[in-house]
């Protein structure tokens, strides 16, 4: 039987990793500025992160949703404390798309509404509703087409407060990534963070703050778009939340009820993944790791921006984008091929934009300054 044959794949098989380094099966070593798309949050097999599971995995790996769960409850306490979002409750499920879907939902089951925000150029994963909110088409399946979603630009806060104005008493939720991801890192203003936060006030909606790629830490803080100073309601969050091992979640607002059976999964929150994920956070809180983040970031946008043949660098923290001059499209090849160093790309108006997508580059820095 083959694959179904949906990624186009580098062809490498990476079959060791430690820390910020890979191995393929021939022993070539590269360094990995890539971490999966935005996944590896404390590096790869990080040896706590490896004994949290393996303890657990010996105690219970798995027991379903209906029997009490205490390290569901310290992993709720341990986001409570880290994200700074207090009194705030967890729902857990197993991916990106799976957290935006159930943050949806919840907000249309918690206004009685249907109608939500979404913005061009946004990605919010391949589930029905996910995917209906992500600006790309090609992704969209006739069946997942939907009146419910209303695109508007991106950090144009009339455009949004015209919306809000006219159907206001419709909108259930705004969603929106605190920096674009997939886009190319394009960050939401703080402006235009507020003005969403106050629409949503105004007219009772929900604010869901898409944090799967810019979230635990990656920016310097842990949720991105806290830059502006406001809460949403629901915040969004996979990838770097179990380094690998699947597992996602929200947080929810106090004001925000639940009710038996409204949100529900089998495999979310099962033991080992809240292992996973404790063990991160335990990781980022003993090594600093979103200061770390803050700091590499600023000594990697500043240098980006002195290099010669880079056009544009954009981000925060450690998701950062850099567009190269023409002519320098292979740039992604050459470092690579010749320098063994794997970036994530997007091609976009002829040119290329390359993603620092792992969260904590250890030894990173250290190595582009030599
Ligand atoms: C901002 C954002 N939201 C949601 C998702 C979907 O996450 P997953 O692939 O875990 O379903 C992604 C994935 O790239 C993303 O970047």
């Amino acid at each position: 039987m083959s694959l179904f044959n949906v990624y186009p794949v580098n062809p490498i098989t990476i079959t060791k990793a430690a820390g910020s380094r890979v191995w393929d099966d021939k022993g070539q070593e590269y360094l990995d500025m890539y971490g999966g798309h935005a996944v590896i949050s404390i590096g790869h097999t990080q040896p706590h992160w490896v004994k949290r599971i393996e303890d657990q995995l010996h105690a219970i790996a798995f027991y379903s949703n209906s029997v009490v769960m205490p390290i569901q409850e310290e992993l709720a306490t341990a986001l409570n404390e880290i994200s700074g979002k207090k009194d705030f409750q967890l729902f857990l499920c197993n991916s990106g798309a799976e957290a935006n879907e159930n943050a949806l939902k919840l907000a249309s089951f918690h206004t009685g509404r249907k109608k939500i925000i979404a913005f061009k150029k946004s990605f919010h994963g391949r589930t029905s509703l996910a995917v209906a909110a992500t600006d790309n088409p090609n992704i969209v399946a006739p069946v997942n087409e939907t009146d419910h979603i209303i695109f508007l630009p991106f950090n144009d806060i009339p455009a949004l407060q015209a919306c809000f104005a006219e159907q206001g008493s419709t909108i259930a939720a705004v969603i929106i990534e605190g920096i674009q991801g997939v886009a190319g890192i394009y960050e939401a203003s703080e402006a235009f963070l507020k003005a969403i936060r106050k629409c949503c006030d105004d007219y009772c909606a929900v604010y869901i703050a898409d944090s799967v790629q810019c979230g635990y830490g990656r920016s310097g803080k842990f949720f991105a778009h806290d830059f502006a100073g406001v809460n949403a309601d629901i915040y969004a969050m996979a990838k770097g939340m179990g380094n690998g091992f699947p597992i996602g979640g929200i947080l929810i607002a106090p004001h925000i009820q639940a009710k038996f059976g409204m949100l529900g999964t089998t495999f979310g929150g099962n033991p080992l993944a809240c292992a996973a994920a404790l063990a991160v956070i335990e990781v980022m809180q003993k090594d600093h790791l979103i200061k770390a983040a803050e700091e590499k970031g600023k000594y990697l946008i500043n240098a980006l921006k002195n290099t010669k043949g880079v056009k544009v660098v954009r981000g925060r923290g450690l998701m950062i984008g850099f567009e190269m001059e023409s002519g320098l499209e292979d740039v992604r090849k050459v470092l690579l091929n010749d320098f063994k160093i794997y970036f994530a790309s997007l091609h976009q108006l002829g040119s290329i934009f390359l993603i620092f997508s792992i969260i904590y580059l250890f030894y990173q820095v250290s190595v582009l300054q030599k």
